[in-house]
């Protein structure tokens, strides 16, 4: 891979060893897929913050690096939140070790806005054509396919060697080649809300790491490309996806090479077959609410009492926008937790069976919590902690 004078000089160690560690991972990285050199990212979003998944392997790798990442960085949920972690019930152990992975990330100089949406805090962190290197799947996912910039999906220390550094290795998404569709998706369905986290839920088991455009009879909402991208990077490992004249569209030229049809029948099986309303605890915001989610939500629980325990998973910075609909939606007895989720917190692996309205959820939490998953819209979501369902 070519470097120029001043990335061989960080290899070489003239920049302190932290940066030379930062700039071996993207060498070798770049090496392994025949990258043709770095290229500059505007953002860098870094998953591996719950200690959950990390463990004091990652911490101590963290808190050995010295300096400060040199471009805008923000990190991923965390094991919990970080202000009422008590009230999901997580141990004092916990808690102090997680306390130490978001300071060792905030002496590196990175954001601790803790959150898979960055997107919905933050103009500024990608643009269309934009290289960045995220990590979280349904960010990378989003960025690719909404905003149209281009990230690879990187590992947590990846992420942090390229906010270290400035650069990622050009390869993968970074390059037309791989932003060919390779599925047409034909939807013959009327679709909305969790219709998409099903939808992408199906065809993430089909397409694998593939590229599948949409033909849909309508066009989604941003919430709802959300959901759907975050499933397909779940169920599948789908980085990149194009719904047609809702999305910036592939490159020129570039024809899918299979063809699959979907209909009602289909999505409607997702729901039939994972019911939820046998769940003990229900959990909203995979990936983290919009503020237009949660007026939703709170207009759903106006005036009633949750029966059983329901999550609210969303960003601090969008929390802090709106207290009021904060405070409308735990009236009933309901949680808006900010800086974690139910798939990286270890709070969740207490119940036996958790209902989501996310088709990532849905494909996550048996196998990242241990625990059952029921799915439903997310009308049935609330009517089930409602006691209603
Ligand atoms: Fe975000 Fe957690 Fe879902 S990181 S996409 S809310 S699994």
């Amino acid at each position: 891979m070519y470097l120029s004078r001043e990335e061989e000089s960080i290899c070489q160690g003239e920049r302190g060893e932290s940066l030379r560690r930062a700039m071996e991972i993207l060498v070798a990285l770049g090496e392994i897929y025949g990258a043709e050199r770095l290229v500059a990212v505007r953002s860098v979003q870094i998953a591996g913050v719950s200690f959950k998944n990390i463990g004091e392997a990652g911490l101590e790798w963290i808190s050995d690096l010295r300096g400060r990442v040199v471009v805008p960085s923000i990190l991923n949920p965390a094991g919990m939140d970080l202000y009422r972690w008590k009230e999901m019930g997580i141990s004092e152990d916990f808690a102090a070790w997680q306390k130490k992975v978001v300071e060792a990330y905030e002496r590196l100089g990175v954001t601790v806005d803790c959150t898979c949406t960055p997107y919905q805090i933050y103009d500024n962190l990608a643009s269309r054509g934009d290289h960045l290197a995220w990590s979280e799947s349904s960010a990378v996912s989003y960025a690719n396919s909404v905003i149209g910039a281009r990230t690879n999906r990187e590992g947590g220390p990846s992420a942090l060697a390229a906010a270290l550094v400035g650069k990622t290795p050009l390869y993968g998404y970074h390059l037309d080649e791989k932003r060919r569709p390779t599925h047409l998706v034909a939807v013959d369905a009327d679709l909305k809300g969790s219709d998409y986290g099903a939808l992408g839920f199906l065809v993430g088991r089909i397409v694998k790491d593939g590229v599948p455009i949409f033909r849909l009879r309508s066009l989604p909402a941003s919430d709802e490309l959300k959901a759907l991208g975050a499933a397909m990077a779940a169920s599948g490992s789908v980085a990149l996806y194009y719904v047609e004249d809702a999305t910036p569209s592939p490159p020129a030229g570039a024809e899918p090479g299979e063809r699959l049809d979907l209909g009602r029948k289909e999505i409607d099986e997702v729901y039939e077959n994972y019911p939820g309303s046998d769940a003990e605890i229900v959990a909203l915001g995979c990936p983290h609410c919009s503020m237009a989610q949660l007026e939703r939500i709170a207009d759903l629980l106006e005036g009633r009492r949750v029966q059983k325990e329901l999550w609210v998973c969303t960003a601090r910075k969008i929390a802090e926008k709106c207290p009021d609909l904060v405070a409308r939606i735990e009236k009933s007895g309901a949680k808006v937790l900010c800086d974690t989720c139910m798939v990286v917190s270890p709070a969740s692996e207490r119940y036996r069976k958790m209902m989501v309205d996310s088709g990532k959820a849905l494909a996550y939490i048996p196998g990242l919590c241990g625990i059952e998953a029921g799915f439903g819209s997310t009308e049935e979501c609330i009517d089930a902690a409602l006691g209603r369902i």
